[in-house]
């Protein structure tokens, strides 16, 4: 082989996290020649940290309904394509411990670790050559195909896909690159925003939630129709837990979020029911045997000399409501970038080919991942999202 067939390659992926990596392994497979090109000194950097770890790698319940995108119907056909079944068996045929911990999240039961192991050799096996320590810097379209250029040297490519993420943690060396690549070929970009991420407070809710910090609560959060059922958790910044998470992905600056503390009871009901039932029991005691016992101070905080249930009337009973299940909170903000675990928007869908991934104005370059313009609920979707258009792209590539 001469020097200069060693910079020729058919596909040339870049970054190798789960997309990249996933796609490389299937255009390997098929016979390709494929450089995997990674920026940092190893691969797959978010997978190691994801899921405390231990990698929430699929999710049993994974479903179209599960991304967001402003073409909810373009997820469906790699998802259908590679299934949460096909990567479980993956990690099977490795012979990886898994468990589910909740709602269908698969996790490792050692570590993340074993899922790059996993990658890593699948890639070996199907003959990918990984450069580590190696990013791409500039793209350019040739009349056969692309010029990328790194560092190092100046690689020709038949077929590009780039797989290098979002912008959600940047100390991990998330950056815009496949932004900059879609504006190059004048792709439209869906507009940008953190998501899976935590809520700060304005200084006014964080004075009045100030005692809360650590404390968690099982809630209803919703954002108009939008509604989650899971943990939220007070931090000494604002808010966070997996329902905040969740409801983050859909939140836009300026909008309210409403949150039920008690969303298995009927407050007003039960008050009106122990009004009559035990007349001496006091508010304060009622409520603690459902509230976490500082959540329910902060609420009687709010009411001076509450008498005892038998003495309610209904307007303290509907006030009483009001300060536990519909607890309007208004966002000053998110923890941003730094913080959140997803990229919402993207690469505009509507420039890509569903089936493959492929640009349609540009034959041959692929986009895959989290640069993407689908963004998966918490609890193994975005891997799963990762693992299914990677393995499309690897097909046509
Ligand atoms: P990803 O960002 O993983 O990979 C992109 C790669 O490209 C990186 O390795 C980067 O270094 C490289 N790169 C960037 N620019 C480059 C360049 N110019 N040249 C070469 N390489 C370049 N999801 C889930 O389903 N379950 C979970 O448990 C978690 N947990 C979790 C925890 C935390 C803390 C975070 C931040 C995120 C998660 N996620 C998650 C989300 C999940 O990690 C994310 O959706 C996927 O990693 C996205 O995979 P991609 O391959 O698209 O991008």
């Amino acid at each position: 082989m001469t020097s200069v067939d060693a910079l020729k390659y058919d596909v040339v992926v870049v970054g190798a996290g789960a997309a990249g990596m996933m796609c490389a392994i299937e255009a390997g497979k098929r016979g390709r020649k494929v450089l995997l090109l990674e920026k940092a000194q190893k691969c797959g950097q978010k997978i190691l940290i994801s899921g405390g770890g231990r990698c929430n790698f699929t999710n049993l319940l994974a479903a179209p309904e599960k991304f967001i995108s402003d073409n909810p119907h373009f997820c469906k056909s790699a998802l259908r394509q590679y299934t949460q079944s096909d990567f479980i068996a993956l990690v099977e045929k490795h012979g990886i411990a898994f468990h589910e911990k909740k709602l269908g999240q698969l996790f490792c039961d050692e570590s993340a670790k074993h899922i790059v192991k996993l990658l890593e050799t699948e890639c070996a096996e199907g003959g990918v050559t990984i450069w580590r320590g190696s990013g791409a810097d500039m793209i350019n379209k040739t009349d056969d195909g692309f010029s990328i250029y790194t560092g190092r040297q100046q690689i020709h490519s038949e077929s590009l896909v780039i797989a290098t993420g979002g912008l959600s943690i940047p100390k991990l060396g998330a950056n815009d690159f496949a932004y900059r690549v879609a504006r190059t070929f004048d792709l439209p970009l869906a507009p940008l925003r953190p998501g899976l991420v935590p809520f700060t407070f304005e200084p006014g809710d964080r004075e009045r939630f100030a005692d809360l910090t650590g404390v968690s609560a099982d809630v209803k959060i919703s954002i108009g129709k939008i509604q989650f059922r899971e943990n939220l958790l007070f931090t000494h910044r604002g808010l966070s837990g997996p329902a905040i998470l969740q409801i983050s992905s859909f939140w836009q600056s300026g909008e309210s979020i409403m949150i039920d503390f008690l969303p298995d009871i009927d407050l007003a009901n039960l008050l009106k029911e122990k009004r009559q039932s035990q007349p001496k029991l006091k508010v304060s005691a009622l409520l603690k045997e459902f509230l976490a016992n500082r959540l329910a101070v902060a609420v009687l905080r709010n009411f001076d000399n509450l008498p005892e249930v038998g003495n309610l009337s209904n307007i303290i009973i509907q006030d009483l409501v009001k300060t536990i299940k519909l607890v309007k909170i208004i966002p000053s903000g998110t923890e941003g970038y730094a913080k959140a675990e997803v990229t919402v928007g993207g690469v505009s869908t509507a420039a890509l080919y569903s089936k493959s991934m492929e640009v349609k104005s540009v034959p041959k370059l692929f986009f895959v991942g989290e640069a993407v313009d689908v963004t998966g609920f918490l609890g193994g979707y975005n891997f799963q999202w990762a693992w299914s258009s990677g393995f499309v792209a690897g097909q046509y590539a």
